[in-house]
């Protein structure tokens, strides 16, 4: 698949999570596409407070997410916040009352079905600090130097552009300003069947890069103290989701020890970095 391709499956698979409410990358344990209530459980294993959770618009957490980067962006009254991947817009809500009326909090996601859900999400908990546009991370549709914190949460491992994805947070941030993202890593290579299977890239195995080389793209960008402020293991119960673990067996041979190896693999990390 090239990067196009890839980037359309992405869409297709979050424009059908949006348009059925509910999640395939993180919460869920026994269907690819699970209710609310699970998404809200998996939340609180991943660091989420039940006053955040309750705070939002229903509708609003699908359990996308794998860490909780606002928690750790220690986001002050009048900051300007980017949220890359901003999905349903659940962290955007969290960032927006951090930031207060003088604040601003902006949301960009690619898939328009996703980006409805949002500001629907807005228009009912009346966030009007909160901003979301269609575009893609990897040319984001954002002023330079205008973003005091860029916030995000399991996404940019779904870019098939990382690099480009770290340049563009880059050029937006304001000198001084810091990225906080959460997102997922493989501490080893996975077997090459599942590398090349599309759903486990839709369902953020696949895209997922080494850490090392995770860490390495930020530096390259300019990112001065590039460091890893929180790491957790794949958390028990959080599926890979049946539909993607049926495409992984039917359709591309995978066997259970691939499964387990690819399981002990996956690591979600949180990252933060100044633009100096
Ligand atoms: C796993 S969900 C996470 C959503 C949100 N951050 C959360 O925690 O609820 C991934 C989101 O990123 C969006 N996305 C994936 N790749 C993207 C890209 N290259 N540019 C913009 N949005 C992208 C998808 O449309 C989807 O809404």
């Amino acid at each position: 698949m090239n990067d196009n391709e890839i980037k359309q499956a992405v869409r297709e698979r979050y424009a059908k999570v949006a348009s059925t409410a509910s999640s395939c990358c993180g919460a869920g344990t026994s269907s690819c596409c699970s209710p609310t209530d699970l998404a809200t459980d998996y939340s609180k294993s991943i660091g989420y407070s039940e006053a955040e959770i309750s705070s939002v618009p229903e509708g609003a957490n699908l359990g996308l997410g794998c860490g909780n980067p606002v928690a750790l962006a220690s986001l002050k009254e009048g900051e300007v916040v980017l949220d890359l991947g901003s999905g349903p817009g659940f962290d955007c809500f969290l960032a927006a009352a951090r930031v207060g009326q003088s604040g601003k909090v902006i949301g960009v996601d690619m898939t328009p079905e996703m980006l409805q859900k949002a500001r629907e999400n807005k228009s009912k908990g009346g966030f009007e600090n909160v901003e979301f546009r269609l575009g893609e991370i990897e040319n984001l549709p954002v002023a330079d130097s205008s973003v005091d914190v860029i916030i995000s949460n399991c996404v940019i491992n779904l870019s098939p552009q990382k690099g480009r994805v770290f340049q563009e947070a880059f050029r937006v941030l304001k000198p001084g300003g810091r990225l906080m993202v959460s997102d997922i890593v493989l501490l080893e290579e996975l077997p090459k069947n599942i590398m090349d299977s599309v759903a486990a890239y839709v369902g953020c195995v696949a895209g997922a890069s080494k850490k090392g080389d995770y860490l390495d793209a930020i530096s390259r960008t300019g990112f001065k103290d590039v460091k890893v402020v929180g790491e957790i293991s794949i958390p028990e119960d959080f599926s890979l989701g049946e539909e993607i673990i049926k495409s992984m067996i039917n359709d591309f041979g995978v066997d259970k020890s691939d499964l387990k190896k690819l399981r002990k693999s996956i690591q979600s990390i949180k990252v933060h970095a100044l633009k100096s």
